[in-house]
């Protein structure tokens, strides 16, 4: 898996329908949420990823019992076999750190390692162990642990988060749906993958108001039941498949089961710089005509443009007819794709969290390499309008989150091979 590589011939016109799978974003939190019954819990629509993979393995390492099998996924942990998540699990994806909330306030006790995920810049958690500490955990921390007690079991708090920060709501829901009284959090994230969580924990017996809102109240309870919840679709998949149609001039793509305004913040910024974007009841066409527009843009939390998305419109201005900008505020070292795309041919000037993309630059193929998941996206993105032949290494990073892209692509006309060495 590791030496897995993406072999592309560029030019190919896409066209055709291309069906999104469940939400990545969504599945990972939901999944650990079976921690907070001892009935089971059945998911429809999950998406086969790396990183949903290893969840699933992280929750089996603590005695889950259970099958993931196509996008269907039964699980339940009717015990506890351990308490622990080590490194060697925890090292590469958000797992450990949203496993945190409701394993210490299923068992008052969790020894989880500090979380990975894309080096995409400081991946904090200060928010996540505050709100737990005034719940009544208390945190230890070592190099490689986050040790969390609660003898007490964890009672209610009126908590503020001090930034948006997505898996931060979504530990301290799971922890509050557990814990005594009635908890308050405010400024919460509001990415739809936190809505459908809510609607999760609801099902399960969960009192909470607020939902697509910044202010949740979750009313305690001793117990929760099983469920049987389908996911969203993931609307990052949605847009990144939105943006590979928008690349070249007759390009035609359908895209099926689409939720639109998942993705108004990218199809606005799509609206001005020329593409034609249509929305119907659950499906999204999409057509270039004529030049692209360059376009000033800043990432923000939902519902404003996704930082998941910057990576992939960095490859679209390449091919605008002008000079466009792109501020990163969400993470402060998510540039790294710029480099990889300049050795295509690409003209892009990044300063700390600015990047200025001059096109319209012709791109021709080379061998990259992928750094992280949404950047592997967008190399891959490339090199479908490059001349030649693209070879995007480390193309591991791009299974973590994107269920048979390769495939789904080949589908809509591309020369597109995966090569797992
Ligand atoms: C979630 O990451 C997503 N991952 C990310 O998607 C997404 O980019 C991010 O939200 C922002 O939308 C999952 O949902 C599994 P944050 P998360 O906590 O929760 C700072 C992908 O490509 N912060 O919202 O880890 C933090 O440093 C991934 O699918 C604190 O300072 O992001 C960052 O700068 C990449 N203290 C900002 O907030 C905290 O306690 C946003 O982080 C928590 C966060």
């Amino acid at each position: 898996m590791k030496n897995t590589k993406i072999v592309i011939h560029g030019k190919k016109k896409l066209c055709g329908s291309v069906k999104i799978s469940g939400a990545k974003n969504a599945a990972l939190p939901q999944l650990a949420a079976s921690l907070l019954t001892t009935s089971e819990v059945h998911f429809q629509s999950v998406p086969q990823v790396e990183d949903v993979k290893v969840m699933f393995h992280a929750l089996k390492n603590l005695g889950a019992e259970g099958i993931f099998d196509a996008d269907t996924v039964y699980i339940q942990v009717p015990e506890l076999k351990s308490t622990e998540i080590p490194p060697e699990i925890g090292k590469t994806s958000r797992a450990s750190i949203l496993i945190l909330g409701p394993l210490v306030a299923r068992n008052g006790y969790a020894k989880v390692s500090r979380p990975g995920g894309c080096p995409i810049g400081d991946r904090k958690i200060d928010f996540h162990l505050q709100g737990l500490g005034q719940m009544g955990v208390t945190i230890q921390e070592t190099p490689d642990y986050i040790i969390a007690k609660a003898d007490n079991g964890l009672h209610a708090i009126d908590y503020t988060f001090p930034n948006k920060t997505v898996t931060g709501t979504e530990n301290l829901l799971m922890a509050a749906a557990l814990a005594q009284g009635k908890t308050i959090l405010r400024n919460c994230a509001l990415e739809p993958e936190v809505g459908d969580l809510i609607d999760l924990l609801t099902t399960m017996g969960s009192h909470i108001q607020g939902k697509n809102t910044e202010t949740l109240t979750i009313a305690g309870q001793n117990r929760l039941n099983g469920a049987r919840h389908t996911l969203i679709p993931d609307r990052i998949e949605m847009g990144t498949y939105v943006i590979a149609a928008s690349l070249k001039g007759n390009n035609e793509i359908m895209i099926e089961n689409a939720i639109p305004e998942y993705i108004d913040g990218l199809l606005s910024v799509l609206t001005q710089i020329g593409i034609e974007v249509a929305a119907w009841d659950g499906k999204i066409t999409v057509r270039t005509r004529g030049p692209l527009c360059p376009v000033e843009i800043e990432t923000l939390p939902y519902p404003g443009y996704p930082t998941d998305l910057q990576a992939q419109l960095t490859t679209l201005l390449t091919q605008a007819q002008g000079v466009s900008k792109i501020k990163e505020n969400i993470f402060n070292n998510r540039f790294q794709h710029a480099d990889e795309l300049n050795k295509l041919g690409a003209n892009i000037e990044v300063d700390r969290d600015i990047a200025i993309i001059r096109g319209k630059t012709p791109l021709n193929g080379r061998t990259i390499r992928a750094t992280d998941l949404r950047a592997s996206a967008a190399l891959v993105l490339a090199g479908l309008i490059a001349d030649g032949q693209t070879v995007v290494e480390n193309a591991y990073q791009l299974l973590r989150g994107y269920e048979n892209m390769p495939q789904k692509l080949r589908q809509l006309g591309a020369d597109i091979t995966l090569i797992d060495e």
